[in-house]
């Protein structure tokens, strides 16, 4: 009797184990999933694989040309020497968020946590679970190539305390559901922002949101997307911004190219038609800027009085 309830008790136990062993193991696909979704709505397999040289899947050592020399993007993977192998769930969120490193000192904006910043707690413990899911790779990547002085990273104190609110996140109670969804998704994840406005120092205001920038890398200039009709995209239809944004190409028919083009392929051309949707009607709502992309900048400087 006594042998038959311990053979029972541990056959219950056995399969109680296996039963949670199972939904935690179906619970953490679905984060994994989830997380997937993010990493490509915030596309940033764009910046930290270097396609270019056939590079390994988020292995970085994508070198960007910049004004302030070449960066070189970090290796992302789970690697223990030379990824991110060693850092926990916080490290990742502090990163994201605030934009510092584990040991405190803050990172280059060309790493856009300015946007990332207002990303969802859930959504970056998915992105955590994800990119623990994949294969590590060992990959060194070459020290950034700067010119003086921004080869002090501490500089970026300056920068952050006129750019940067950690935490800040686009929110408009007032607003239905759809539209903030797009607001977050061009925002915080998309991060659009940081090639299409411009890019000005002192233009802490942000009066030229999504205005329009030459002052990104490569030789293609980001132009205006708000909607003026003159300037920005004003004349498109809510299905011309969801094409161009799942295909790459504009309303009449002609390629979208350079990194927007890639900017497609790795990130929103994965998106459901749902979050695209709401993405243009987000886009769709802004004020209008009626500076085009050839003069923006320097129309701002002057008007705060930098001009030269
Ligand atoms: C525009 C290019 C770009 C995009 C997009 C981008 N990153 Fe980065 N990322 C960088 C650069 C450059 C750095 C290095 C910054 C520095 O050295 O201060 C960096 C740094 C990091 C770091 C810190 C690594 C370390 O070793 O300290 C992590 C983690 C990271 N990125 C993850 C991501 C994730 C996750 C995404 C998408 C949500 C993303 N990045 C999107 C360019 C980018
Ligand atoms: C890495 C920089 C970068 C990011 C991030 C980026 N874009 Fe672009 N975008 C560009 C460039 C460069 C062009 C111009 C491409 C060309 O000339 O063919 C462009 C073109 C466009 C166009 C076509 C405009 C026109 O007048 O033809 C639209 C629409 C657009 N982007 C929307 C977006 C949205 C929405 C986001 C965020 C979800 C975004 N972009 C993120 C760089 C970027």
């Amino acid at each position: 009797m006594g042998n038959m309830m311990t053979t029972r008790m541990v056959l219950f136990l056995w399969v109680l184990a296996n039963a949670t062993g199972l939904v935690s193991a179906a619970e953490q696909e679905t984060l994994v999933a989830q997380g997937k979704y993010v990493f490509r709505a915030s596309a940033c397999e764009s910046c930290h694989t270097d396609v270019e040289n056939n590079g390994a899947f988020l292995a970085g050592g994508r070198a960007m040309e910049t004004d302030f020399g070449t960066f070189y993007t970090p290796n992302i993977t789970p690697d223990l020497d030379t990824g991110i192998g060693r850092w926990t769930l916080e490290d990742f969120r502090q990163a994201m968020m605030t934009g510092t490193r584990p040991d405190g000192s803050p990172y280059y904006p060309i790493f856009p946590y300015r946007w990332y910043t207002g990303m969802l707690p859930e959504d970056i413990a998915a992105l955590w679970a994800y990119l623990q899911s994949i294969e590590p790779i060992k990959n060194n990547v070459p020290p950034h190539d700067l010119k003086f002085p921004f080869t002090f990273r501490w500089l970026n104190w300056i920068w952050r305390l006129i750019n940067f609110k950690p935490g800040k996140r686009i929110f408009d109670e007032q607003r239905p559901a759809q539209w903030n969804r797009g607001a977050y998704l061009v925002n915080h994840l998309g991060h659009c922002g940081a090639c299409h406005t411009p890019k000005t120092f002192g233009n802490f205001i942000g009066i030229e949101f999504l205005g329009g920038s030459r002052k990104i890398p490569g030789v293609l200039p980001a132009p205006n997307i708000t909607p003026s009709q003159k300037a920005g995209i004003g004349i498109w239809s809510q299905q011309d911004i969801v094409r161009a944004l799942k295909r790459a190409i504009g309303p009449d028919g002609t390629p979208i190219r350079g990194p927007m083009a890639e900017y497609v392929l790795f990130g929103s051309s994965y998106l459901t038609d749902e979050d695209l949707n709401a993405m243009a009607i987000y886009l769709r709502s802004l004020p209008i800027k009626e500076q085009t992309v050839e003069t923006v900048e320097e129309e701002i400087q002057e008007m705060l009085g930098h001009g030269d």
